[in-house]
């Protein structure tokens, strides 16, 4: 794969990681405790989406030279290391989990995806 396509790949992943993120708020809207296994199911796919987002992304950041590397792989290890103990949160029905879960993925993708990442994109147009 050359640059431009990972780029592109980029792109892809952060529309993806923006579904997985309007599937669960749409689930706690919809009465998240009935929907629990939904839920964690899409709490899971979000974990697993973002390692493997955050591999790509950091290799890029290396390959590229991103000056703000060290500051970026930072930030991605802080929402893995939140992120499982908010699912184990909700996984054991803790009141007010599924609440806790939205305004860490609003927060996250307000100041994370749309913010720093979006830097990182301009960053690897030019
Ligand atoms: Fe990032
Ligand atoms: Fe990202």
């Amino acid at each position: 794969m050359d640059l431009p396509d990972l780029n592109f790949e980029l792109n892809t992943q952060h529309k993806e990681l923006i579904k997985i993120s309007q599937t669960l708020t749409s689930l706690l809207e919809a009465e998240a405790e009935s929907n629990h296994d939904e839920f964690i199911d899409a709490l899971e796919q979000l974990l697993d989406f973002s390692t493997s987002h955050f591999v790509a992304e950091e290799r890029l950041m290396y390959i590229r030279g991103y000056p703000q590397i060290e500051e970026h792989k930072i930030a991605h290890n802080d929402f893995l290391t939140k992120i499982v103990p908010l699912i184990s949160r909700v996984t054991h029905h803790v009141s007010g989990s599924h609440e806790e879960v939205a305004q860490f993925l609003a927060d996250w993708l307000e100041n994370h995806v749309f913010t720093e990442d979006k830097k990182l994109e301009q960053f690897l147009k030019g």
